[in-house]
């Protein structure tokens, strides 16, 4: 079982999952990112596939294609997001069907998006969470396949309701994944 994350930020999930002991045939990210330099440092396999443009030109079919062909010189069997921030078109889903894992700052149905956090904490909802799904090609839609409540509390920021809801996915994701791959 060959599993290829893909990442974009600053990683602490892949570290989670690094720390685990769960093997990781590859990293690959969409533009220079923490999680890049992480894969470095422990001597794991990292490619970048460099997202050309972010803007209304930018042409996602092409993209996803170069990132399976990436997985693919990989020979990776199980695709693992973690903080990966380009959405992938049908190409991806073709090659690792029901194959693609993905965690997200809230608790599905709530909050789907980019902005999860943020709109928790302006919904005043006084808990979130993170759940842990097969992604499809509808944004956080998917399988779930574990969820974990994350209190608001008082006075929070964005940032630091994040980081709260964060430290359980880096205990919840590595767990789950071990369960799905059977690791
Ligand atoms: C996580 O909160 C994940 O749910 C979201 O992006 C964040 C990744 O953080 N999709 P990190 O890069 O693993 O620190």
């Amino acid at each position: 079982m060959r599993i290829g994350v893909l990442a974009s930020g600053s990683g602490t999930n892949l570290q989670a999952i690094l720390d685990d002991g769960i093997p990781i045939a590859v990293v690959v990210a969409d533009r220079p990112c923490k999680a890049l330099e992480i894969a470095e440092t422990s001597s794991i396999p990292a490619e970048l596939v460099q997202r050309e443009s972010f803007g209304k030109d930018f042409d996602r079919d092409a993209y996803t294609h170069r990132v399976v062909d990436a997985l693919k010189r990989h020979e990776v069997d199980v695709v693992v997001m973690a903080g990966f921030g380009t959405i992938l078109g049908q190409a991806v889903h073709d090659a690792y069907p029901m194959r693609i894992l993905n965690t997200h700052p809230a608790l599905r149905p709530a909050f789907k998006g980019w902005h999860a956090v943020e709109e928790a904490l302006a919904a005043g909802v006084k808990i979130t969470g993170c759940t842990v799904h097969i992604a499809t090609l509808e944004t956080d839609e998917g399988p779930i396949l574990a969820q974990e409540a994350v209190p608001v509390l008082p006075d929070d920021t964005a940032e630091a309701l994040h980081e709260r809801i964060k430290a359980v996915e880096r205990r919840l994701y590595p767990k789950t994944i071990r369960e799905f791959t059977h690791l």
